[in-house]
């Protein structure tokens, strides 16, 4: 196939030209090695063009090898579709048929060149998953082509694609009016579109657009001037593409910003810090401040495999040396000693949830911004953006394709930045802890004031000087199960032999919070999620008064039981899986529950109609089909006491 290039997510580009043999590709390299590369993205559907848009920029800048040039044509001819013409369209659903053979690669890449420029498209296909690709393949991007069909004008996908590409902070908009050829080339019908859009760009804060009259097809307006629209005095679409500024160049004016990616440590006598440089440039003698420690020093010398550099500028990736040796690891950010970004836990962000299982405010995700990686967790949305009007909607969750503004909070403070003056530091990305999938992208505004505010009180008497009052050791042993599983039961008796024992303990049980504290809470998964994130807080402060805590809840998330487990100190989790196969917990059905939810009158009960997750690594297993519930206690105290 033609000149084609794959990038999987988050790795470097790897040009895949099986156009080309072996001995083709350093000569080739070497050509095109030297030139600066501009990645753009494309919007809009098949309808509008897209395919016949990019197989014509491929076509024209000379990437198609001539023999796939007369596999092309004589498809053109036997399909017949163009009458006659060349169907570039052809070239890039080739590719998509490649695509469906195998993994299903949502964003495809192409690469092509010419005499003055290197390019990336990603051209992502406009199906139901349109937001998840856009935002990923618009990531990068230092520039968008929307593409509207003259004959249509400015249709609802238009402003769909349009508010992505801002949010996304593309500043570089080009509006391809395209098909003008089924318009008569008519200045007044694409002026008309360009007063449309106008209105809009202006209602998204988009502040400036290159509008260009062209037809794919016919290649008006592509690389050569049209010869049919003289009344255009603009660039070509290749042109303006050649000339375009790129991100990193922007990026250079700004103050230094450098995420570590690793510690270079060879040997005793060199400590470098990898990575590659976000914005700004820096030079040997540079002061410069770690970031969150806020350490200083000064730049000793700028390392790369091309020998030392007297001075490094956006998008180079470079080692740093310093001056003193002070703290400085990955994930920390290295910045400009007087000019330092902010350092925050707490954040106001957009965000474009990108997967099924919808968000679950409470739940602790991991949150990825440059090179750090923490755990956050997500408020429910200020609102849901609809993206088709623009409309501010109230909502207590975010699914598929949902855009949202949220507050977050992270479990340390984060240096940063607000996406809108540095993407490279004010872009994250969340992932599910259990599945490792990425669920969505986000956009920080700004740090919550309070986060500056709210600081830890330190106390004298602590933990362990409660503790250790109580001549015990503080812990929580969490007890997870179905629903008449005999969690309440056998933490029962575990307490009583503890009491018996002396042990200062306490019992916090599902039945009994949920009528106080969390009298607030339902059983949908937000709800239980917030459920086990309060009683895990309550927990935790009873630890800290020194107290051994049992707790009973069905706790059916693998992740909410993690995040109670890493509130605490290693070891001060002991998460007892009381293992009662569903049948028998229904055959017992204590409280008469099952009987309802099989019988629909009872929604979202767990094992029924709501999933319970079993623990993989539980402390304590007690299976109440082998064991008595003494015997269980038994077995947990046996544990506790070790
Ligand atoms: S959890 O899922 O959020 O951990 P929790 O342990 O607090 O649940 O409460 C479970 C108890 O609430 C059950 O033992 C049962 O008595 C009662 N209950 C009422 N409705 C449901 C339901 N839909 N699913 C599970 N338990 C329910």
């Amino acid at each position: 196939m033609s000149a084609d290039t794959h990038i999987a997510e988050g790795n470097d580009p790897v040009y895949v030209t099986d156009a080309l043999i072996a001995e083709d590709i350093d000569a080739y390299l070497e050509k095109h090695q030297h030139k600066t590369m501009l990645r753009f993205i494309t919007c809009g559907s098949v309808d509008d063009g897209k395919s016949t848009l990019i197989g014509r920029l491929l076509y024209d800048s000379k990437m198609i090898f001539e023999d796939q040039l007369a596999s092309l044509e004589n498809d053109s001819k036997s399909v017949g579709t163009q009458g006659g013409e060349i169907d570039f369209a052809l070239l890039v659903d080739g590719l998509a048929a490649e695509r469906e053979q195998g993994i299903t690669i949502d964003v495809a890449y192409r690469f092509f060149a010419t005499d003055k420029r290197k390019f990336i498209v990603a051209d992502t296909p406009g199906h139901e998953q349109y937001t998840r690709n856009m935002v990923t393949g618009a990531s990068t991007a230092d520039l968008a082509v929307i593409l509207i069909d003259a004959r249509q004008g400015v249709l609802t996908q238009t402003r769909r694609h349009s508010y992505l590409v801002n949010l996304l902070g593309i500043r570089n908009v080009v509006l391809a009016v395209n098909k003008m050829d089924l318009v008569d080339y008519s200045a007044e019908r694409f002026y008309e579109i360009v007063s449309d859009y106008s209105h809009f760009a202006k209602q998204i804060g988009m502040d400036s657009f290159l509008p260009i009259p062209i037809s794919g097809l016919k290649g008006d307006n592509i690389v050569e001037k049209s010869p049919h629209m003289p009344w255009y005095q603009g660039p070509t679409l290749l042109g303006h593409l050649e000339e375009a500024p790129l991100s990193d160049t922007a990026m250079q004016d700004y103050a230094f910003r450098m995420p570590v990616q690793w510690v270079n440590r060879p040997n005793l006598d060199f400590r470098g810090f990898t990575g590659q440089i976000g914005a700004g440039s820096v030079r040997p003698g540079d002061p410069i401040r770690v970031l969150p420690s806020g350490k200083t020093t000064r730049v000793k010398s700028i390392v790369t495999h091309d020998g030392n550099l007297d001075l490094a500028v956006a998008g180079q990736s470079i080692t740093l040396t310093f001056e003193d040796e002070i703290d400085c690891s990955r994930g920390d950010v290295i910045v400009q000693a007087d000019e330092p970004c902010e350092v925050a836990d707490q954040f106001e962000a957009t965000l474009v949830w990108m997967t099924d299982a919808e968000m679950l405010p409470g739940r602790p995700y991991l949150l990825k911004l440059g090179t750090q990686t923490v755990t956050a967790t997500v408020t429910e949305p200020k609102y849901e953006v609809n993206v088709n009007t623009l409309e501010h909607l109230a909502s207590k969750t975010l699914g598929l394709n949902a855009i949202g503004v949220v507050n977050i909070s992270t479990d340390r403070s984060i240096p940063f930045e607000s996406y809108a003056t540095n993407p490279d530091l004010g872009g994250f990305i969340l992932i599910d802890r259990m599945t490792n999938a990425t669920v969505a992208a986000g956009m920080i505004h700004f740090a919550l004031r309070r986060s500056q505010n709210v600081h830890w009180q330190a106390v004298d008497v602590d933990r362990d000087a409660h503790a250790a009052q109580k001549n015990q050791k503080a812990r929580v042993v969490w007890f997870t199960g179905l629903s008449g599983s005999g969690k309440s039961t056998i933490a029962n008796i575990v307490e009583k032999k503890l009491h018996a024992l002396g042990k200062h303990t306490f019992l916090l049980d599902g039945d009994n919070v949920r009528h106080g504290l969390n009298r607030d809470l339902g059983f949908t998964d937000a709800d239980r999620v917030e459920n086990i994130r309060r009683v895990g807080e309550v927990a935790r402060l009873m630890t800290d008064a020194g107290l051994i805590v049992l707790t009973a809840f069905i706790s059916p998330f693998r992740s909410e039981r993690q995040m109670v487990r890493d509130l605490m100190e290693n070891g001060d989790f002991v998460e007892v899986y009381v293992n009662t196969p569903l049948d028998v917990a229904e055959e017992r059905d204590v409280k008469g529950l099952y009987r309802k939810a099989r019988s629909g009158q009872l929604k979202n009960f767990t094992g029924i109609d709501s999933p319970y997750e079993e623990p993989e690594h539980a402390e304590v297993v007690v299976n109440t089909v082998e064991l008595s519930p003494e015997e269980a206690a038994e077995k947990v105290l046996e544990y506790i006491l070790r």
